[in-house]
């Protein structure tokens, strides 16, 4: 039998390891329940008692020998295996961070609040939910008017002890600016407005605006023209601008403002419906009745106050046609400003 352990010792010691496979088969080979040390230990048991002790001893020394290959290379396999996974490759090319990119709104929105903070304009916020008394009859809007139907307005609450509404416009910051600011007043008010309407590629359920107040002592309509003019000669270059009557409730007199665009390319053809104009904004000298909703004495102040949509510009200055395609959030768009 001894021999037979003494052969066995050669094979083990001859067992070449190199992978984890190998290292399986040496362990079936040799360690397993089914393996020849085990089939060893069964024939031991029939070993008579002198024998014993010295076959005892040599397989015992085998099953060492055995283990202690089996466990060397075990660990050998398994630090090779951490070191791999700690060790980094710096030449695999890395998943460059995506970095954001400014959206064209905010471009165009931060482009003008630059060009009017030039002339002294601050900047205000409102809320985007309105009570009805800031977003329409404090701007004296009939009580009847279409807008105050939920045809045309998100209403968030409609109840007897007052309606709630997305706000439609940017309006309503002017009547919380004018309630809490002491005259004079100059300041522009950017933000997202809501109206209940078909979602198209020209428009949406939810745009920007950016709103203009002035309220002073001897605020007149010339001071309008001006720094409205201005702010197109900045914005987009010397240009034709002109002023047609028109109505708010919360203007008197109001009027809207175009640029002359001309119509030599196709598209300012197409946007100014062949007539070289395009509307930009909406203004007028604040009404009275506002400036007394707003405790405002309007014996001794006059002021002016414009607004325009922001989506619109961006779509004029970029080329962009559907409007839709400002709020995807596709990476391939934004990209591109
Ligand atoms: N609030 C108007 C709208 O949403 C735009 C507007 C027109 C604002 C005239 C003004 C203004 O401040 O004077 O269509």
């Amino acid at each position: 039998m001894i021999e037979t352990i003494k052969n066995i010792e050669i094979e083990v010691n001859n067992f070449e390891i190199i992978n984890e496979q190998s290292l399986e088969n040496f362990r079936l080979q040799f360690l397993s329940k089914k393996g020849k040390i085990s089939e060893l230990f069964e024939v031991f048991k029939t070993v008579s008692g002198e024998q014993k002790k010295e076959v005892g001893k040599t397989l015992n020394e085998l099953r060492i020998l055995a283990d202690e290959k089996f466990n060397s290379f075990k660990v050998n396999f398994q630090s090779s295996q951490n070191k791999n996974s700690q060790e980094m490759d710096y030449s695999l090319p890395v998943n460059a961070l995506q970095l954001g990119t400014e959206h064209p709104i905010n471009k165009v929105k931060n482009e003008i609040i630059s060009i009017f903070k030039t002339i002294g304009f601050s900047i205000a916020y409102g809320p985007e939910i309105e009570d009805e008394w800031h977003n329409f009859s404090s701007l004296n809007f009939a009580e009847n008017h279409p807008a105050r139907d939920m045809q045309d307005t998100f209403f968030v609450d409609k109840n007897p002890q007052g309606n709630f509404a997305l706000r439609t416009h940017t309006s309503s910051v002017q009547i919380r600016l004018m309630e809490k600011e002491p005259v004079p007043i100059r300041s522009l008010m950017p933000g997202r407005v809501y109206r209940n309407e078909a979602v198209s590629a020209r428009s949406n359920c939810f745009f920007h605006q950016i709103e203009g107040l002035y309220i002073d002592e001897n605020v007149s309509f010339a001071d309008l023209k001006q720094t409205l003019y201005y702010f197109v000669s900045q914005f987009f270059g010397e240009r034709e601008i002109r002023f047609r009557p028109s109505y708010f409730p919360f203007t008197e007199p109001s009027a809207e403002m175009d640029i002359f665009l001309g119509t030599e390319t196709e598209q300012d053809y197409r946007l100014t419906k062949g007539t070289g104009w395009l509307e930009i904004l909406g203004c007028g000298m604040v009404d009275p009745n506002v400036l007394i909703n707003c405790n405002i004495d309007p014996e001794k102040y006059t002021g002016f106050a414009f607004g325009m949509g922001i989506d619109r510009i961006t779509m004029l200055k970029y080329g962009i046609k559907d409007i839709r395609q400002l709020f995807e959030n596709d990476i391939r768009f934004l990209k591109q400003f």
